[in-house]
């Protein structure tokens, strides 16, 4: 596996692959490296000719300094389960090397940008489009894989796809778990042994919210899960909201879409964890 840590040498080992004919998987992290990550690599590696997988804290994305500043960083053991996982280049530039001017782009994407993360993140998605949109580019990617866990991300990314005409093809996949079923995550290395254990309890509740939903109302059934989890002295829900899966717009009544999502944001102690649960989709 090559490390490679300048945009113009990526672009050097890209630009005669892509002439060849050689399709390109491009797996975006921001390094701390979990087995939801591994599973994406995987996924890339079954459906494409080079894997490049890039790892880079993106300030512009954090609104948060304390987030950032405490944002797990283990460069060498990333590259060390990247060579093991097959991957072909791991990308690892520096602030400098991405950003050596200010970003000022301005992604206006409309309403799925704003719910949710965008209203409780001011900029957030921002920074994830002016980085995404240069990884995209500098990768030559046919193909970028991304984590079911960030729902909302992966519908800013398409629309930005869409807005941009970016000839890359975007892939999703399952939200990998812990055995307690607790969401794999970078951050979930920041968990208390308190907060650690109170966290399962997050999908646990969506879980069992599935049969609740079945002879409740969508307003009861959004009641029902914040009660459950805030009944953890050691948890405190941002928000969950019961949306389309499409348009990220929260809904009123369950027969109002026939793809519905419920997300979900919650404090355990000073960590956010970030979740979702499909109700159904036709
Ligand atoms: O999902 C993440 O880890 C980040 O938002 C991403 C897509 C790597 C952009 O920095």
């Amino acid at each position: 596996m090559k490390i490679i840590e300048r945009v113009d040498k990526l672009r050097d080992f890209v630009a005669p692959l892509r002439k060849q004919g050689k399709s390109i998987g491009l797996v975006p992290t921001m390094g701390a490296l979990h087995a939801g990550h591994l599973s994406l690599v995987e996924r890339a590696r079954r459906e494409n000719d080079i894997v490049v997988v890039s790892v880079f804290l993106n300030p512009t994305q954090f609104n948060n300094p304390d987030d950032l500043k405490t944002y797990p960083r283990t460069a060498e053991a990333d590259a060390a389960l990247l060579e093991q996982a097959g991957a072909d280049v791991a990308f690892m530039p520096t602030v400098g090397e991405m950003y050596p001017e200010p970003d000022k782009r301005v992604f206006e994407l409309g309403p799925v940008m704003e719910v949710m993360e965008g209203k409780m993140r001011p900029g957030h998605f921002n920074g994830v489009c002016q980085v995404v949109s240069k990884l995209f580019e500098m990768s030559q990617a046919t193909r970028a894989y991304f984590g079911e866990k960030d729902f909302q991300q992966i519908a800013v990314i398409r629309a930005m796809v869409e807005q941009m005409q970016t000839p890359i093809e975007i892939v999703t996949c399952p939200v990998v778990r812990e055995d307690d079923g607790l969401a794999r995550s970078s951050r979930n290395v920041r968990l208390t042994p308190e907060t650690r254990r109170a966290a399962p309890a997050i999908f646990g509740t969506l879980k069992a919210s599935l049969e609740f939903a079945k002879h409740h109302t969508l307003r009861q059934t959004h009641d029902w899960v914040v009660a459950t989890i805030n009944a953890w002295p050691e948890m405190e829900v941002e928000y969950f909201d019961i949306v389309d899966g499409r348009t990220l717009q929260s809904l009123a009544n369950w027969d109002d879409s026939d793809y519905v999502v419920g997300c979900i944001t919650v404090y355990c102690g000073d960590v956010r964890e970030i979740d979702n649960i499909t109700y159904f989709r036709c």
